[in-house]
């Protein structure tokens, strides 16, 4: 347990955490967060996202992909599998303040604290089951977003993750990740196998789809690289054809 931060803060949890460990609690804390994910079956993964993805889609005319299903579903099929409610929006406040560049605010605190009393209070293992769902967070949304983009556009898919941030010897080190989405080595990306399925089951559900829009803005972001928002409606049927 870490020592010198306040007990379940946002701080704590970066304390806590494979990511942003080194040495043997870094060995000890992946191995947690990898016996987690090894308990979760990836075509359950796909399967859960392509039917929470369906259910939206049909609710809604004109639908925002990144903020309806690409920041949500992922992280609501993977705490279900976990055994947690969906907590997709405070895990989606915690992300936001998770890198130890950014200053966390009270609303991130209290969304910390809500996912710690779901996960059975501040212990390792609770900082592990969050990670996972902070880690799955923001990549697989650009997973999801950079693909529905390519495959509209026919251009290749951008890598949503492009830099990644370490502490080492107390300091925050920016590492380029140019040519390997998922990293390498031991910290490579323990998530890629259950990501690509979350990806595959929520771009199989929008099928069918079309941009309501030609102009793309971008997340405004030196590390991350997906779209801010990507407006679908359903496909016009071609009428003459076939
Ligand atoms: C189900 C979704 C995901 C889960 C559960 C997950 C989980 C994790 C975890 C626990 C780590 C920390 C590993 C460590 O420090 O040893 C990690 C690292 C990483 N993840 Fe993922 N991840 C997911 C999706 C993604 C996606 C979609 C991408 C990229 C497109 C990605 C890219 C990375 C990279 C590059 C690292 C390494 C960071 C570094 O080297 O410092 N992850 N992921």
């Amino acid at each position: 347990m870490p020592a010198d931060v306040p007990v379940g803060s946002i701080a704590w949890l970066r304390a806590s955490v494979a990511r942003f460990s080194n040495g043997a609690d870094h060995v000890r804390r992946r191995a947690l967060a990898v016996d987690l994910l090894a308990s979760v079956d990836a075509d359950s993964l796909q399967f859960q996202a392509f039917s929470r993805t369906s259910r939206i889609m049909a609710e809604l005319d004109v639908v925002d992909v990144m903020a309806e299903i690409a920041r949500p579903v992922p992280v609501g099929v993977l705490a279900e599998v976990l055994g947690l409610p969906d907590v997709s929006a405070d895990v989606a406040g915690v992300a936001a303040a998770y890198h130890p560049h950014v200053t966390p605010d009270a609303a991130a605190e209290a969304a910390l604290t809500r996912l710690l009393a779901v996960c059975g209070g501040p212990a390792e293992l609770a900082a592990a089951r969050i990670g996972l769902l902070v880690q799955a967070c923001d990549a697989t949304a650009g997973l999801i977003g950079n693909g529905l983009l390519a495959s509209l556009t026919g251009e290749p898919a951008e890598q949503p993750v492009l830099a990644t941030r370490r502490r080492v010897g107390g300091a925050d080190v920016t590492v380029s990740l140019a040519g390997t989405p998922f990293g390498a080595g031991p910290r490579a990306c323990p998530g890629s196998r259950h990501a690509l399925a979350l990806a595959a089951g929520a771009l199989a559900a929008l099928r069918g789809f079309r941009l309501t829009e030609t102009e793309i803005s971008w997340l405004p972001s030196p590390n991350l690289r997906m779209p801010a928002a990507l407006r679908v409606t359903r496909g016009e049927t071609a009428g003459g054809f076939c």
